[in-house]
């Protein structure tokens, strides 16, 4: 199959390509769009085979539920089956934007799109390209990130075309997805509510929003073997590069001490803007220290640049854990599959 290249520069100017992504997705291709948190891989939610077109592209476990995406209020209301007083505040409070929020799963979506469960994810992303192409598809769209399963998610076209050129139908080409790390899921239908992922929208905001919530346990730690999880995406090595990955937990003078002290070849420091010029060995920058936006911004193609430049081994510094932090620390714990060395 060959993939389309749709660029969309401006939404006025570039309307002929916003057009022919619709065109595909009402006709049951799968094409991915940028959003503002990570480009995403999307199909028609109510077109079973569509929805399947994704798990194949991907190589998603089919027990991995998809989030759908919808433009406005009333597409909500289509793809629920109850918004409630609480999805309504945290849809004023929060959307459109990185927020996602499980509910009871409507009629019209297939089971297969949310892999069984009788909920369903949904987000209204801000970016206004993937807007414009809900709203001229006029279908709420699944769209999980479009990646290949288990590599770090893509945060430009390109990242979208080095897993899946060949394997969708078409790509809107509209430079990097700004947030740079996957919305926050809660799920409303636990009394109390539950953080589900970390991502742009912090803890400390939803607490006004929904002040009893609790962070679901997968956040943090790594999930325990067998039990069942509430966000089947966590218990998945995600986000990994090919190398290995190690976070070390101390301040800078330990973290360079442990790390100039035990040089390998083929060994790199995942390290914060400026703190290259301490290493001698080869570095690759996250951000810088005292912005979790920053670092949540290019952690993935951090991670994909380590892979590029042929690392076996990665130190990664400790990120922190609130604001946006938490959603950087959630995904660099899994990227090392839980390894961090206390120092
Ligand atoms: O920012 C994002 O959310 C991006 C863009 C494309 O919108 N999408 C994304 O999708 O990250 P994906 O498939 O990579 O992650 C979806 C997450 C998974 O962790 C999944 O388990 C969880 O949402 N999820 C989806 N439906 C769920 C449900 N009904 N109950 C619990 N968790 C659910
Ligand atoms: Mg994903």
């Amino acid at each position: 199959m060959i993939t389309e290249r749709l660029n969309v520069s401006d939404i006025e100017r570039d309307k002929i390509n916003i057009d022919r992504a619709a065109e595909i997705l009402k006709n049951g291709g799968i094409v991915a769009i940028p959003t503002e948190t990570v480009y995403g891989l999307a199909a028609d939610a109510y077109n079973i085979d569509a929805v399947k077109r994704i798990f194949e592209a991907k190589g998603r476990p089919q027990d991995n539920p998809l989030i759908v995406h919808v433009s406005d209020m009333k597409m909500l209301s289509e793809v629920t089956g109850n918004v409630h007083a609480k999805a309504l505040e945290c849809a004023e409070a929060f959307w459109p934007g990185p927020f996602t929020m499980v509910l009871p799963r409507g009629e019209r979506i297939p089971a297969a799109v949310s892999a069984g469960l009788d909920t369903v994810a949904v987000r209204m992303p801000s970016n206004s390209v993937a807007h414009e192409i809900i709203k001229r598809s006029g279908l709420p769209l699944a769209a999980p990130s479009a990646n290949l399963s288990g590599s770090p998610s893509p945060t430009t076209a390109e990242h979208v075309l080095l897993d899946l050129d060949g394997r969708i139908d078409a790509v809107v080409v509209s430079g990097r997805a700004d947030v740079g790390v996957e919305s926050t899921v809660v799920t409303l239908c636990t009394d109390p509510p539950r953080l589900l992922r970390p991502g742009g929208i912090t803890l400390e905001q939803l607490k006004k929003v929904l002040p009893d919530i609790v962070v679901d346990k997968a956040v943090l730690s790594a999930p325990e073997e067998g039990k069942p999880v509430a966000s089947p995406g966590m218990k998945y090595k995600h986000y990994s590069p090919k190398a290995k990955v190690v976070i070390l937990d101390g301040d800078l003078d330990s973290f360079v001490n442990y790390v100039e002290s035990r040089k390998c070849e083929g060994e790199f420091a995942l390290c914060f803007e400026g703190e290259e010029k301490r290493l001698t060995i080869p570095t690759v920058s996250f951000g810088k220290m005292d912005s979790d936006e920053s670092q949540a911004a290019v952690l993935f193609d951090a991670l994909r640049e380590l892979d590029k430049k042929g690392c076996r081994l990665c130190y990664a510094r400790m990120p922190r854990k609130s604001g946006v932090g938490l959603a950087v620390y959630n995904r660099l714990i899994r990227a090392a599959a839980f390894e961090v060395i206390k120092l």
